[in-house]
Parts: structure tokens; C-alpha cells; sequence
């Protein structure tokens, strides 16, 4: 009776910005960015708002699922950018696309925001609540990235993933979160203000980020959590078909894939053109994997967020598209 993916939507904001063009605002070049993190360029929202982006993706998961916005009873939005504080962006989405019906909430798990909405709705499918959700994970990092810092700006990027969830026949995955708050400070972003960056803001009000503190957490965490996913379900490593990992850096998803002696390739990536988009990357990654028609029905997908908090979580789920 898990959540089962009934359609998937993305949207990617239309200025693409290159390695080269990073090299002009701070000391670095592509050769390193590449090297580093697999990165080629990002796209970066030069107009569109965060829930323009998030609404974009709704709509486009709707179509394909091709179900009404009407048949829509819950709206979880996952991000740690919202345009304002508030309304909540859910409720945004809500307006947007017309999903009367649905109750609307906005989270906040950082990188492993769509994770987390994905086992929240299917908590709720569980508890009898409710048989059909969308989830969107949408964020506009460019707002809150300080484009002096070698060390973040040339890791982020903006955009929006999105699933229509509906309550399945099949068999039920338990998930598995784990936090981690004193080592929050490894990751952190002060800004209550404008991400719409109309408020002079100073830096200290942008993502700050020990890398190598992150990067070690992820590279021992995610393993650890892909074996835990896999005992507590009972499931076996190679009826895995693919690991949908959250898109942070090509050497972390390498060196996880090596930890579990897994073939790179059952961990695809999309992150040499979006960079690391937090919450958004591993629904753009489903959509991108959906549309190319990578996914076949009877997959086996293990999905797996990690990031600021710090935060880790996961769930197994099997697709029926
Ligand atoms: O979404 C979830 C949260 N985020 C992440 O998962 C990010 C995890 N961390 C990372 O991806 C990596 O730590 C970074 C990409 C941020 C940095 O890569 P790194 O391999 O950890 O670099 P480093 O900080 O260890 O720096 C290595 C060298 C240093 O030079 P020396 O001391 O060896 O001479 C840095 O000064 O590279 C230098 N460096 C750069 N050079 C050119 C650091 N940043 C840059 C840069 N361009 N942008």
C-alpha cells in the first residue's frame, strides 16, 4: 500500500549559466568545477519566482499523470527558499493550478526535502487520510547564494521536481530519516529576508558551508542509509534497479556507489547541467529518467536526500508508470 508515482513534472529556469561565466565572478575555473563536482553549469533563475518554478512542475506532473487539479487533497511543498515567508508556497501552488480541494503545507529539510514530503505523504495515505498528493520540491538557491564564495556559488542551482502520489495496491516500504542537529552548523543560511534579494543583505545572511564537513558526513551517512532502507524492508541489494541519490556532488555519488560495490551507472546523474539544486534535484532527476523513458514498470527505485539539518532519509518505492 505504498505511495506509487502516477506522474512526474520539472521545471529549470531559462538562463544557463557555464563554469566559465563563475570564473569571472570568483577565482576558480571550469577545469576544477568539473573536476570537483561533475558540474558543467546551472541554470539560474533570472525572472522566475520560486513558486512560479514549483507551479510549473505541478502542472506538468498533473498532465502527466492526467488527473485534474480537482483530484488533488494534498499539497506538500518542500523548500529552503521560499519567495515569502508567508503564504506558504504550497498554498502559492494551490492557487496557481486551481487544486481546490487540497490541503496545502510548505517543509523544510533542506537537501532531503523531497524525500522527507514523499514519506510524510505516504504517512498520510497510510493513516487512511488521503489517496492522492502532489509533492514539490522547488528552490531558488540563487537568492540565497553569496556569488563572492568560491566555495558554494559555483556548487548551486535553481529549479523544480514534482510527483503526483496516489495510494497503491502494492506493497508497503518503510522509510528512514535520521538527523543530526549538532552538526548543524556545517551547513547553515541565516537569511529570513529576501530571497528575492531586494533587501541589502550582508553575508552572513547566505548559505555558508564547511564542504569537506559535508562531504565526509555523506560519503559514511548514505551508504549506511541505503543498508538500513534495505534491512528494515527486507530487500536485497540487487533488486534494486536504480539509486535515486540526492545530486550534490559526482565524487560523493561515486564513492557511495564504490562503497556498495554497485555499478555507476544504477546511480544516474543529472548534475552536470542543473548543479545541486537541494530539495529539487532528485525529482528533476525522476522526471528527466520518466520523459527519457529510462523507467520501466516493475523498477525497483531507492530514493536518498542528505544534506543541511544535517539531515538523511530515504525510502524504497516501486514504479508503476
Ligand atoms: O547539498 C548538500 C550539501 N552540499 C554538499 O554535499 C557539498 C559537499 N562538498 C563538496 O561538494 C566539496 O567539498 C566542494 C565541491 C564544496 C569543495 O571541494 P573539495 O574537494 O572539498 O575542495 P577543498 O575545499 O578541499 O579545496 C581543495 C583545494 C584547496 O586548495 P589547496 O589548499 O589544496 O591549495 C582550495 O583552496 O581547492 C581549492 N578550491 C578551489 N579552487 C578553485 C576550493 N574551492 C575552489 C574553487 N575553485 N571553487
Amino acid at each position: 500500500m505504498s505511495a506509487v508515482i502516477c506522474g512526474t513534472g520539472s521545471y529549470a529556469p531559462a538562463y544557463q549559466m557555464n563554469n566559465d561565466e563563475i570564473a569571472k565572478l570568483v577565482e576558480t575555473n571550469d577545469a576544477w568545477i568539473r573536476e570537483r563536482t561533475g558540474i558543467r553549469q546551472r541554470h539560474i533563475a533570472k525572472t522566475e519566482t520560486t513558486t512560479y518554478m514549483a507551479a510549473q512542475a505541478a502542472g506538468r506532473a498533473l498532465e502527466n499523470a492526467g488527473i485534474s487539479p480537482e483530484e488533488i487533497e494534498l499539497i506538500i511543498v518542500a523548500t529552503l527558499s521560499s519567495d515569502v515567508i508567508l503564504p506558504c508556497t504550497a498554498c502559492e501552488v494551490q492557487r496557481e493550478i486551481g487544486a481546490k480541494r487540497a490541503a496545502c503545507f510548505d517543509m523544510n529539510a533542506a537537501c532531503s526535502g523531497f524525500t522527507l514530503a514523499y514519506n510524510m505523504a505516504d504517512a498520510f495515505f497510510e493513516a487512511g487520510q488521503y489517496q492522492t498528493a502532489l509533492i514539490v520540491a522547488a528552490e531558488k538557491l540563487s537568492g540565497l547564494t553569496d556569488w563572492t564564495d568560491r566555495n558554494t556559488c559555483i556548487l548551486f542551482g535553481d529549479g523544480a521536481g514534482a510527483a503526483v502520489l496516489k495510494k497503491g495496491k502494492g506493497r508497503h516500504y518503510f522509510s528512514v530519516t535520521h538527523s543530526d542537529g549538532e552538526k548543524g552548523w556545517a551547513l547553515t543560511c541565516k537569511n529570513r529576508l529576501a530571497v528575492t534579494g531586494k533587501e541589502p543583505l550582508s553575508r552572513e545572511y547566505f548559505i555558508d558551508m564547511n564542504g569537506q564537513e559535508i562531504f565526509k558526513f555523506a560519503v559514511r551517512k548514505v551508504p549506511e542509509l541505503i543498508r538500513e532502507i534495505l534491512r528494515e524492508n527486507n530487500v536485497e541489494q540487487e533488486e534494486i534497479t536504480w539509486f535515486v541519490v540526492h545530486q550534490a556532488n559526482c565524487r560523493i555519488l561515486e564513492s557511495v556507489a564504490k562503497h556498495l560495490g554497485e555499478p555507476s551507472w544504477k546511480f544516474p546523474m543529472n548534475l552536470q547541467h542543473y548543479g545541486n539544486t537541494s530539495s529539487a534535484s532528485i525529482p528533476i532527476l525522476l522526471d528527466e529518467m520518466n520523459r527519457q523513458g529510462k523507467l520501466k514498470k516493475g523498477d525497483r527505485i531507492l530514493i536518498a536526500g542528505f544534506g543541511a539539518g544535517l539531515t538523511w532519509s530515504g525510502n524504497i518505492l516501486d514504479w508503476e508508470m
